[in-house]
């Protein structure tokens, strides 16, 4: 290839063998615990369905998601899924397709539970629900101590088969001062034997993500749902519980290349310029896509693999960056913007770090627009 060439954007990269690799790992550390695969977001930007099939494929049988609609979506990729669970707020108007698809929504106040059960009453049917319960999040759910009776009343209503409970942590501090998950296990144990009381039976109980699953497996409970660490972010210690491996990687292509001198100034508003003759790549991929303005001469992407500094504002659709001189670098050449090329890497934490924020936004802020192939099936 020459000095340019024509290229659409950027590509992404899901590997399904490390994907599985990454649930294995975990399945394999918990003991007794069931593993719930956190698979809303489209799977963290990864793609819902690929990921549900590709997981069923690694043993793992239940799945959480945000939506009815993403939910649907499990059922089809995975249908002897054990569990689908809907963490939001499920609309009444959803129970028949809830009841069709056999998809459990959680129930988070006496109204929404009040709404769900005469809606699958109407449908002639009973809706398997967990309970939720807000031990300190602070978000969905019934709060507890003040609302545990009220979350035992679910198990009352005619159209509503609870079948499990749960709480979710704000957060699991560094290992030796778990002080706060500690206090929201503890009303999470606490309201159990009232809730299981009105059910009249054990119900499945799972209140852990990745951290807490990763950090503290006394709070297992039969169940732990993770998300984080399956897509191979926050769990890279080998020496820990489990260590997992990241999943997808983030490409796109050199347009063009040239050769510029000295005091060359680089996209809007020239925020970078040459300080000596050098090459510069013009990349195919933007803020539209998901790369974020921050990493606007701050981030690095990875060609010929080395890592090349990102110079200039990052643009709606194009990105450029400083080669050096003599680079070999041509129009064509693979960018690799979240992954790894010839030893070197580039993960989306330290995309986040630039950002100021986390890798779940970089990760689900990825165009949904933008393709992704499945590699390693
Ligand atoms: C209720 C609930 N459970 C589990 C998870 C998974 O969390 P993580 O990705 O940190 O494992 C999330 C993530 O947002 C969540 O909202």
């Amino acid at each position: 290839m020459g000095a340019v060439m024509n290229c659409d954007g950027s590509w992404v990269e899901v590997d399904l063998r490390k994907l599985r690799g990454n649930a294995e790992a975990i399945q394999a550390s918990l003991g007794g615990a069931g593993l719930i695969a956190v698979i809303k977001s489209d799977a963290y930007g990864h793609g819902l369905e690929t990921a549900a099939a590709a997981l069923a494929r690694a043993g793992v049988s239940r799945f959480a998601v945000a939506y009815a609609a993403e939910a649907e979506a499990v059922r089809a990729a995975a249908p002897d899924a054990e569990l689908i669970l809907v963490l939001g707020v499920a609309r009444a108007a959803d129970v028949p397709r809830l009841l069709r698809g056999r998809i459990a929504p959680v129930v988070v106040s006496a109204e929404h539970a009040r709404a769900l059960s005469d809606a699958a009453t109407a449908a002639g049917g009973r809706l398997g629900v967990h309970v939720k319960l807000d031990t300190g999040m602070g978000r969905l759910g019934f709060v507890c101590p003040a609302e545990t009776e009220l979350a035992a009343g679910v198990a009352r209503l005619p159209g509503l088969d609870v079948q499990g409970v749960c709480t979710h942590f704000a957060m699991v501090e560094p290992e030796k001062k778990p002080t706060a998950a500690r206090g929201q296990a503890e009303k999470f144990r606490q309201a159990l034997p009232v809730i299981e009381a009105a059910a009249g039976r054990r119900l499945f109980r799972h209140m852990s993500s990745s951290r807490a699953a990763l950090l503290l497996p006394e709070c297992d409970q039969d169940a732990v749902r993770v998300g984080i660490s399956l897509y191979g972010y926050g769990a890279a210690d080998p020496d820990k519980r489990f260590a997992t491996v990241p999943v997808l990687s983030w490409k796109a292509r050199v347009m063009q290349v040239k050769k510029v001198p000295a005091g060359f100034a680089v996209g809007y508003y020239g925020s970078y310029k040459t300080t000596a003759p050098t090459e510069l790549a013009t990349i195919s991929c933007g803020y539209a896509d998901g790369y974020q303005r921050h990493l606007g001469n701050k981030g690095h992407v990875l060609i010929g693999g080395k890592r090349r500094p990102v110079v200039g504002r990052v643009s709606m659709n194009w990105i450029s960056a400083d080669l050096g001189p003599d680079s070999g670098v041509r129009a064509g050449d693979e960018v690799v913007l979240i992954g790894e090329q010839g030893g070197a890497s580039i993960w989306a934490d330290e995309l986040a770090k630039h950002c100021g924020t986390i890798a779940y936004e970089i990760l689900t802020g990825i165009s949904r627009q933008i393709e992704r192939r499945a590699v390693g099936a």
